[in-house]
Parts: structure tokens; C-alpha cells; sequence
């Protein structure tokens, strides 16, 4: 995730290009860059590190245009430098590009048009755009055509802004990756997000896939991918500033709970082979995994609950796999070998107990990888490998879109490391990766029906909350429970649904609703055990794809999650989970984005 600005008017363009990428932070904070057409020339200034550092830098340079464009990042191609930086440009310096999204053919683009003479600059997928449009020019083409010919050979998702030397206005279009029109008063912009321009206008037009938009000192035009006119609705907004930084939520919490089904596609873009019916993770040569004798995956607290859940997954198709509180690792010293694969599971990558586990590890001979949101995090320089989950920057200190994105990578990777260790694609790797790209749309799903709020006013005031679940479902459980309480402050635990008779039983009572996280597998099981805290009085909330049938029936509320894999249900059933927790902690009037005593990341052990 990264966020992309661009700007026209009279009066200059910089102060709300970086006004808009301050705004635009939340999307991405490891490098900013800017650039603006002035007389036949492109001003660029660009460097690794936050929009207040590029400001300063801004200031120390002599530049000013009517018409530019801006970017703000978040790594995914090559680590955040200043040659990775946005804006790219080609190599004479007659266009100028930013981009949000990923570009799955890039390796291939970039090698052709290396043989046709083009040298790169940077690691990033990015680069090839204006590569592109320099080879369009070079041929004759206007700089509309050479745009639009660029952009038509792009598989992947993408929001493009441009500039052009010669010329005083912005080029844009989309293609699974948000972009929004702001309409001022001769004065226009266009960005990822409402905020990054509010300040100066609060009308917009939502600009849909496919789309192109031309804005020059004439006005605008907005086009399909056909070349004709398409009108989209002028909107106004309401939001306060503060509003506005969190795109009209209340919280960052709940913005980024929305934010999922694009979070998860970005996770699980140009990863599956839908052909072959594989996981195509390039990050790996192949057999990468084939001499993986068993995994252990280190995490603390949210990311402990997803390595619980690959844990699960890797043991069912015949890997030895444990995932360990990565605080425990160190002390506990399991016996390690140069075939065990230490999985670091974080999104910040800076989890002080993590990397110590890592050391441990690494000292004593295995393999490590890191899988983390955080391309240049302390994790990522310390392992041998990195799976980036791409959920994009998470502000609120619940982790919520990291989590989902932490389990779809993970699945991702358990896939991988299978594929490897038996040589084979099986039937249910390719059942499963199915339903895998079917996941954004079942969270949009959940995000559109679901009943939380009303379930979390139902027993708002209870004694405490608990969250049982079997396999997959477990770790779903003890996740739920520990987003209740991190911002809720409420009593909430997880346990597993076979434990219950063993003791946490006694603590069940009229006034302890009982979420019951069913995944499609044991199900049966884990209804034997709703059916027994039913018995004591306590209300069942189930969450499940059975709507109809015995779960249903019993259950008090039902929080439905739509049909999938087994091995995937748990992500949409988190997703409802993070929902209760949140309306719960809301109701309560709860400081949800900075819970008490909590931090985003925790560097001491
Ligand atoms: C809870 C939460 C924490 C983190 C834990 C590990 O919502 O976010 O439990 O999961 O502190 O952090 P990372 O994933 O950065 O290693």
C-alpha cells in the first residue's frame, strides 16, 4: 500500500502535494517523493524516510510548478531507498510517475526493454512505467497515447499519476487500486485517499477501474478504457480534519477492519498460479522447502495466534510443525537441526523476544524466515528469507488487517513448503487456492451483513466474554478473545473447545456469553461443547457458515461467515470477531486506537 497525490493550480502545487502525502502517511511511511513540471523541465526531489524529511528537503531546494505529483510508500519491490523512492522517471527526464498497487509481469517488461537499450535505476516493479512511455514517444506517440499504451500492457493492480515535461498536465488511471478526483475552485487533485486534498476542496468524484482521468489549466476529462467520456457523480464530504484522516471512521480500528478485502488481495496478488493451480511465491528458488524436515514458528501475542494457525495446517498435510510464544523459545531451546525452517512471524519485525528467538535459532544452525509487513524491519536483515504480507501500514494498536494478511500468507506458504516437501500439486492444495482468491470478496461480505454491533449491545455489561473454537478455530478463538480485552478492558479468554470440561467450565455462567468459532471441520465436536455451556445458562454466539441446521438452531446469535475451505473459514470468522470487539470497546467509549499500557511495538523483551 502506498499513497499517490497529484495537483494542478495556478498558485502551485507544492504545498498540497505535501500537505496530501502528510495525509497519506497512514498508507506508507518509508520513503516520499515529489515532482513538478517547470518550464519544459521535471523537478524531482524524492529520499528514504518519512513526508516531514522530504518537507525539509523541499524547502533546502529552489522549486515551485503549477502542476505535479506526489507519492508516499510502503515497500514491496526493493527496500526503502532513495533510488526506490517515487516519483520514477525515464532516462532523458520527459515523464515523471507515481504508482500504488503491484505490477505482476514487471520482470518480464523489464527485461525486454533492457535488450531494447532502457537502464533501470531501481529495484522497484514502478520503474518499467515510464520505460514504457519513453518507448511510446520515441515512436511518434502523443503524450495521451503514450500513456494509455503503457498502461495497456500492466497485469496486475495499479493507481498511476504522471507528469510530463513538456506539458502542464496530470495523466491517472486505475486498475484495482483506489483513486479519488478532487474538484476545487481552478484548482484539482487527484490521490489514493479524500484526505490528501480536503483541505483544499470537498468535492470528489470516485473514480472506477478502468478509468482515465486528463486534468490541464482547461479542466478535466474523465475516459474509459475505450477513449469516450464516462460521468462520475460529484460527491461532497463532510468530513472535520480529524475525520478525514481516518477516511471518515471513527477510528483507525475500524478503518482498517474495512480496509481487508484490499489488504488480502494485495497479500494474495501474483501468488497463485491459477493455471498450474500452485503458489508461486518468487521470493523462494524453486524447491526452496524440499529438504524442510519440520517447521517452528515464533511469534508473540495477535502473530502468535496466526502461527498457531499455520501450525495447525503444516501438522494436517504431514509436516512437523510447532509454533512457539517466541518469549518462551530461547528459554525452552527445542532441538533445532540445519533442516528446520524458523518461521518469525511479526508484523512490525522489531519484537524484541522474536528476534532474540531468531538469534537462538540461527545460532543453533536452522534456516530462518521472516514474515512481516515491514520490508526493512531488524526481522527481514536478520533472516535468511522474507514473505512480506503486504497488509500496508496499520496505525491502530489492535492488530486486525495484519492479522488476516499474517494467516493468508502463511496458507500461502504452508502450501509452498507442502508443494516442495511431496513434489506434487494435490486436488485440495488446488480446492484451497481457490477459495483462497474468493477470500477478499467473502470479508467484503462479512464487513457488509454482519450483525456485530448488535451482538456486542446484547451483552454489553456481561460478566466476562469467552471464545472456544477446535483446530484452526482455536487460534480464532484466542484471538477473539484477546482483541476483546485489549480494547475493551473486559474479562475475555480463548480456549480450546476440548478444554472446557477440564476447568474453564466452572467459570460459565448466565452472565459469560460463549462465542463458539466453528471452521467447518469438527464441527460436530465443537456443537457438543456449545450444547454443554448452554446447559449452564450461558448465551452461544456461533460463528459459522451453517445458517441453517442444528449450529443455528441452538445458537442465541449467529455471526455468519460465507461457505468456504475449511483451512480459510478462520480468516472471514476473525473478521466478524474484530468487529464485536470493536463495537464492544466503542459502546464502552474505549480509547480503541491506543488501549491502555499497550504499545504498536514492543522492542524490550
Ligand atoms: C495485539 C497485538 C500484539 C502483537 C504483538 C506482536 O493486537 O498487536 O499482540 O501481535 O505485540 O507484535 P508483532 O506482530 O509486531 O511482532
Amino acid at each position: 500500500m502506498c499513497g499517490i497525490t497529484a495537483c494542478l493550480r495556478a498558485e502551485g502545487s507544492l504545498e498540497p502535494i505535501l500537505t496530501g502525502l502528510k495525509r497519506l502517511e497512514y498508507r506508507g511511511y518509508d520513503s516520499a517523493g515529489l515532482a513538478v513540471v517547470n518550464d519544459n523541465r521535471i523537478g524531482l526531489v524524492k529520499q528514504a524516510g518519512e513526508v516531514d524529511l522530504l518537507s525539509k528537503l523541499v524547502e533546502s531546494k529552489d522549486i515551485e510548478g503549477t502542476v505535479g505529483i506526489g507519492h508516499t510508500r510502503w515497500s514491496t519491490h526493493g527496500p526503502p531507498t532513495d533510488l526506490n523512492a517515487h516519483p520514477h522517471t525515464d532516462e532523458r527526464g520527459s515523464v515523471a510517475v507515481v504508482h500504488n498497487g503491484i505490477i505482476d509481469n514487471y520482470a518480464a517488461l523489464k527485461s525486454h526493454l533492457e535488450r531494447r537499450g532502457h537502464r533501470f535505476a531501481s529495484d522497484t516493479d514502478t520503474e518499467v512505467i515510464p520505460h514504457l512511455i519513453e518507448e511510446e514517444l520515441d515512436q511518434g506517440a502523443s503524450n495521451m497515447e503514450a500513456f494509455r499504451a503503457a498502461i495497456s500492457v500492466l497485469d496486475g493492480t495499479y493507481a498511476v499519476a504522471a507528469v510530463f515535461s513538456d506539458e502542464h498536465a496530470i495523466y491517472a488511471t486505475r486498475h484495482g487500486s483506489p483513486l479519488v478526483f478532487g474538484e476545487g475552485d481552478d484548482e484539482w487533485f487527484v490521490a489514493s485517499d479524500v484526505p490528501a486534498f480536503v483541505e483544499y476542496t470537498n468535492r470528489v468524484r470516485y473514480l472506477h477501474d478502468g478509468d482515465y482521468i486528463y486534468i490541464s489549466a482547461d479542466g478535466f476529462e474523465i475516459t474509459d478504457a475505450d477513449g469516450d467520456a464516462v460521468d462520475r457523480p460529484l460527491e461532497e464530504i463532510d468530513w472535520d480534519p480529524e475525520t478525514a484522516g481516518k477516511s471518515g471512521y471513527a477510528h483507525f480500528m475500524h478503518k482498517e477492519i474495512h480496509e481487508q478485502p484490499e489488504s488480502l488481495r494485495r497479500t494474495i496478488q501474483g501468488r497463485v498460479n491459477s493455471l498450474t493451480g500452485t503458489v508461486a511465491l518468487d521470493e523462494f528458488p524453486t524447491d526452496a522447502f524440499a529438504d524442510v524436515e519440520q517447521v517452528h514458528l515464533v511469534a508473540m501475542g495477535t502473530s502468535h495466534h496466526a502461527a498457531m494457525y499455520a501450525a495447525t495446517l503444516l501438522a494436517a498435510r504431514g509436516i512437523p510443525a510447532y509454533a512457539f510464544m517466541a518469549g518462551e523459545y530461547s528459554l525452552a531451546r527445542p532441538p533445532v537441526t540445519d533442516r528446520t525452517l524458523v518461521v518469525a512471524v511479526s508484523q512490525s519485525g522489531e519484537t524484541a523476544d522474536t528476534l532474540d528467538a531468531v538469534r537462538r535459532a540461527r545460532s543453533a544452525g536452522a534456516r530462518t524466515l521472516a514474515l512481516t509487513n515491514v520490508v526493512a524491519s531488524s526481522l527481514t536483515r536478520e533472516c535468511d528469507d522474507t514473505l512480506l504480507i503486504r497488509a500496508g501500514p496499520e496505525i491502530g494498536v489492535a492488530a486486525t488487517k495484519t492479522f488476516t494478511s499474517q494467516v493468508t500468507a502463511l496458507v500461502l506458504l504452508c502450501e509452498r513448503i507442502v508443494a516442495d516437501a511431496t513434489g506434487a500439486s494435490s486436488r485440495e492444495s488446488r480446492d484451497l487456492l481457490e477459495s483462497l482468491s474468493r477470500l477478499p470478496g467473502d470479508v467484503q461480505a462479512v464487513l457488509d451483513t454482519s450483525t456485530a454491533e448488535a451482538v456486542a449491545r446484547a451483552y454489553a455489561g456481561s460478566d466476562a466474554y469467552f471464545f472456544i473454537g477446535r483446530g484452526i478455530a482455536h487460534s480464532v478463538a484466542l484471538e477473539g478473545a484477546l482483541k476483546f480485552k485489549e480494547i475493551s478492558y473486559e474479562h475475555a479468554e480463548g480456549f480450546a473447545a476440548s478444554e472446557l470440561k477440564h476447568g474453564p467450565l466452572a467459570l460459565v455462567t448466565e452472565q459469560t456469553p460463549v462465542f463458539v468459532v466453528f471452521s467447518g471441520r469438527h464441527d460436530e465436536m465443537t456443537l457438543n461443547n456449545a450444547k454443554e455451556v448452554q446447559a449452564r445458562g450461558a448465551p452461544v454466539v456461533a460463528v459459522t457458515s451453517r445458517t441453517d441446521g442444528e449450529i443455528a438452531e441452538l445458537a442465541d446469535h449467529v455471526l455468519s461467515i460465507p461457505e468456504t475451505h475449511p483451512d480459510l473459514a478462520g480468516v472471514a470468522a476473525n473478521v466478524q470477531l474484530q468487529l464485536v470487539a470493536y463495537h464492544a470497546a466503542n459502546l464502552l467509549g474505549r480509547p480503541i486506537d491506543k488501549p491502555r499500557n499497550l504499545a504498536k511495538c514492543v522492542t524490550v523483551e
